[in-house]
Formats: C-alpha cells, structure tokens, sequence
C-alpha cells in the first residue's frame, strides 16, 4: 500500500517551474534514443497529458553540417510541453542546434551530458563533459545566450566511483544560467547497471535552487514516491520503467495529484496499445518503423502466459500486417482463455 503523505503533496501540488516555463505535472518522460520519437510521446501524453517528454538526443554538429531536421528532432502541432535534447562538446553548435530547435517549437532545450556510450563519449559529447566542466559551463552560457526558452542540462553523478563529482558540477550549471538539471544517479562506469545512488540526488537538491530532477530506476508508481521523499527531488523522471508500458507517467501523475492508484492496463490493452504503436510506427517511417517496432513490441508482450512466444514472433517481424495478426491472434487467445476460466467459475 503506497501512501502519499501531505508534506509531499503539498510540495508537489504546485506547478513545476522552470525558468519562466511552468509545467503542471511533476513526472516527467525522459529522452531515450531509438525509443522517444512522436509516435511513443502520442502515446504516453494520453495518459500524462500535462508531463514534460523530450525528443531522442540530436547530434548538433550533424544539423551544423545537415542544416536540415533530422525525423528525430520532429515535434507535432500542438505537442507541448516539449523539450528538445541536444548534445555535442562544441559551444557554437549547440547554440545554433538550440536555435533551430526552438524554431521547431521546443519549450526548454535540454543538453545531454550523462550519455554513457563510448562512440559519443570520444567526441567530448554526453557524459565525457562531467569531466570537463568548463567545457560544460561554456556550452550553457552560449546556449542560454543564444535562445530565449529555458536550457535545462541532464547528467549522472559523475564518472566513476572514484569521480563522484556532480555536487560541484550542478553547481556550475546553475551559475552558468541552466534553469533546471536533472540528475541520473548513476556514474558513467555503472552504465545502467546496479542501483541508482539517489543520495547523490538529496545532495544536488541541497546545494541548488534551481529544480532538481530526480531519475534512475523508477519502475513504479511506488518507486517514483519513494525517490520523491528520499531525495526531496522537485520531480521525477521515468525512463525504462516506460518501455513498452506507455503508462507509467500517466499513473505516476495520477497518483501524485489524487494520492489513487489507477487499475494497471490489462494484458489486452497492453497488447492493443502495442498494436497502435505498430500501425503508427508503420505510417510515420514506413519499412523502416516496421523494424523499429520490433524491440517495442517484445517490451510490450509480458507478464501473461505465452508472451515469451508471442515475444519471439513479434522479434522478427517484417512487414506491419504481419506484426498486426500476430497481435490480434495474441489478443483473441487471452480473450479466449477469459472466456474459458469465466466458464469454469460458474461450477464453482
Ligand atoms: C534505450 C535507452 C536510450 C536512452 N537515450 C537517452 C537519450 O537520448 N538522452 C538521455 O539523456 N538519456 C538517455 N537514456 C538514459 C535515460 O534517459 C535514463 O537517464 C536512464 O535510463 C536511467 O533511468 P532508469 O534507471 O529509470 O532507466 C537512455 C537510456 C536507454 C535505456
């Protein structure tokens, strides 16, 4: 039984605030590349429609170079409220990169400096900036020079566990002018394994003014109230926990606005929430959607009796018609099973 305590709706129940831009929800559905594009954000604004999401991370030397908007950097008509998370090393193209993404229609610009991968690390971009933090503080002054939206900055706790530097580090985000930071309690060497240290969360929410955000294994309507209290974080943002569940936020808001807990979808929703994500995978990039939706589909098919084979299907699909019978066979054989353990009940 999660109870929500009144110190902690009380501190809650305001919007969130950040900069000039006022969000009235405090969960938030964080960027994931390959994952966030318009078609999963459709999906969890359903549920969550005052939450913050953000776009997958766009590389600003490529739209230097390109000067034109990859798919990634697309938002819809009247998707808001909606960050647009860049990253790089290079001051002068994040700067430009921010101004297109606000001609985009971005409420905040978001700078990702906690990526963990080697390919964007070895560029000086993402995580490598924790150590290099004059480098990260240059990037934010010409990125809050350049736009008028706030500039937010998302990183981890530091490199290693030899290198736990974000204390100081938040710090200089916030004397360099970023509006809001959120802090993934992990260090670049856990990647995303082990468990997140949301001490180190308490500790940024101590030392700043600014909004901290706190994220890192929120899997649950009752993890996310339980980093709420232990960090004092002025929000919460999920990540994995939303793959292939869409309704994670939604429920997490829910809850922190009434102190309810809403029924969790059935695995029949779960599995026609995967059939729409399929079909509009399909019609936003074609063949290539179909691909996509593959690993989504599988995070999708859980926790019911024959998903590991429905999993193993859906793995493979090649074209949308495919993926679609797969599903409403699945769907009609959970009915079916319904239908059949109903019937059983009645000679009880
Ligand atoms: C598949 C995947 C893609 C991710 N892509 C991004 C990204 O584009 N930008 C970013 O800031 N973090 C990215 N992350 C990190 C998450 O936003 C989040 O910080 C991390 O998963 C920790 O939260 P969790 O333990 O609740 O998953 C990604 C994580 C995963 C698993």
């Amino acid at each position: 039984m999660i109870a929500l305590s009144p110190t902690l709706q009380a501190r809650l129940s305001t919007p969130l605030k950040i900069g000039s831009f006022e969000v009235k929800s405090r969960v938030l559905q964080s960027p994931l590349s390959g994952v966030t594009d318009l078609v999963f954000r459709r999906l969890v604004r359903r549920y969550a429609p005052d939450s913050m999401m953000y776009t997958e991370m766009v590389n600003a030397t490529g739209l230097h170079y390109v000067k034109q908007l990859p798919k990634i950097m697309e938002i819809e008509a009247n998707e808001r409220p909606i960050s647009i998370q860049l990253f790089d090393c290079r001051p002068d193209f994040l700067a430009e990169a921010a101004q297109m993404a606000v001609r985009e229609g971005a409420d905040t610009v978001d700078i990702n400096m906690g990526c963990p991968v080697n390919k964007i690390t070895k560029n000086g971009g993402g995580s490598s900036l924790l150590r290099q933090p004059e480098v990260a503080e240059a990037i934010v002054r010409e990125v809050v020079k350049a736009v008028d939206v706030p500039v937010t900055v998302k990183t981890r706790i530091g490199w290693n566990d030899r290198e736990i530097t974000i204390i100081d580090f938040a710090k200089r985000m916030e004397d360099a002018g970023a509006q809001m930071i959120t802090v993934h309690g992990r260090t670049r060497a856990q990647g995303y394994n082990g468990a997140a240290k949301w001490e180190w969360i308490a500790k940024v929410k101590e030392v700043l003014t600014i909004p901290v955000i706190g994220n890192g294994d929120i899997f649950s309507v009752e993890a996310a109230v339980k980093c709420l209290e232990v960090t004092a974080a002025d929000g919460v943002m999920c990540s994995r926990g939303t793959l292939g569940y869409p309704f994670l936020v939604g429920e997490v808001d829910h809850f922190l606005k009434t102190g309810q807990l809403l029924a969790p979808p059935t695995p029949v929703q779960r599995l026609e929430c995967a059939r729409e994500h399929l079909q509009a995978l399909w019609e936003y990039k074609g063949d290539r959607g179909v691909r996509q939706a593959r690993k989504h589909m599988t995070w999708y098919a859980k926790g019911f009796s024959g998903a590991a084979e429905l999993r193993g299907q859906l793995s493979t699909i090649e074209t949308v018609n495919q993926g679609l019978e797969i599903i409403d066979k699945a769907i009609a054989q959970i009915a079916d099973s319904v239908l059949i353990e109903e019937d059983n009940l009645a000679f009880v």
